[in-house]
């Protein structure tokens, strides 16, 4: 089984007109020419992927929506389907992210819909999970991230599990400047992967990538890569920057030296 290569994602939220998308696109993809190794990906707003797309043609950064809604097409105003988001060139799409959650009230059965429409429909979902402040100071980390994410992929077969990306985010980490240590992400990820095995009992899940998001920036990613089962990353804020962005996917010093295995 050849290794997947570790996954960095931008998550450009409700930030950048089509202009400044074209700007940072265009800056971004100068800066990290010639870096191999590592997915990268974007998710800008749904305006801008159009012209985004165009600029991609050539590169190998990936496109990303932010989220989608789980119904084919039909009478759902405001509502952009898998379909929609393939034909803007999109390969990956983010589901359950905290603030989905938080601003409009999804679920993880709403979550679970999205993730199932999406694999069926040949897009790739970065399904998002993470515990809130009062849940970790309640000790309850781990058991909320499980359900998370079993509830998030009820349903889902064993072989679409190839094309899932999990990212572990936890809530009080996001936008906040305080980034989880790179043991507690870990310890997190491990009891994911570790239920991912049980729940789907295949090897393979040893390749799924489960990211880290919440305040990373380029003085953080190198420790946090360096934890096992740590395998990329979910950039918010920083990924506005094409500068920080493109330190960021850089990371790969630690694979270059061979620290990871
Ligand atoms: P942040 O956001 O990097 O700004 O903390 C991460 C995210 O919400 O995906």
């Amino acid at each position: 089984m050849t290794k997947k290569p570790p996954f960095i994602a931008g998550n450009w939220k409700m930030h950048m007109t089509i202009s400044q998308a074209v700007a940072l696109v265009l800056k971004v993809k100068d800066l990290i020419r010639g870096v191999g190794n590592v997915e990268i990906a974007i998710a800008p707003p749904f305006t801008a992927l159009y012209h985004i797309n165009y600029l991609l043609a050539e590169s190998s950064i990936r496109l990303c929506g932010q989220d989608v809604f789980w119904e084919k097409n039909g009478a759902y105003t405001g509502a952009i389907s898998p379909e929609m988001l393939k034909d803007v060139g999109c390969q990956y799409v983010i589901i359950g992210h905290s603030e989905r959650r938080q601003y409009f009230n999804e679920t993880d059965e709403i979550v679970n819909k999205k993730v199932l429409t999406s694999l069926k429909e040949g897009l790739k979902p970065i399904l998002c999970v993470g515990e809130s402040l009062e849940q970790r100071e309640d000790g309850k980390t781990i058991q909320i991230v499980r359900r998370q994410v079993i509830e998030g992929l009820n349903n889902i077969s064993p072989g679409q599990m190839q094309d899932v990306v999990i990212a572990y985010e936890p809530v009080w980490a996001i936008g906040t400047g305080r980034t989880a240590k790179p043991e507690q992400a870990e310890e997190v990820h491990n009891s994911i992967r570790e239920l991912l095995y049980e729940t789907f009992n295949l090897d393979s899940v040893k390749e799924t990538r489960i990211i880290y998001g919440g305040s990373v920036k380029s003085n953080n990613i190198d420790s946090l890569m360096a934890q096992p089962n740590i395998d990329g990353a979910l950039v918010g804020g920083a990924s506005l920057s094409a500068e920080e962005f493109s330190r960021i996917v850089k990371f790969e010093k630690i694979q270059a030296n061979g620290n990871r295995q």
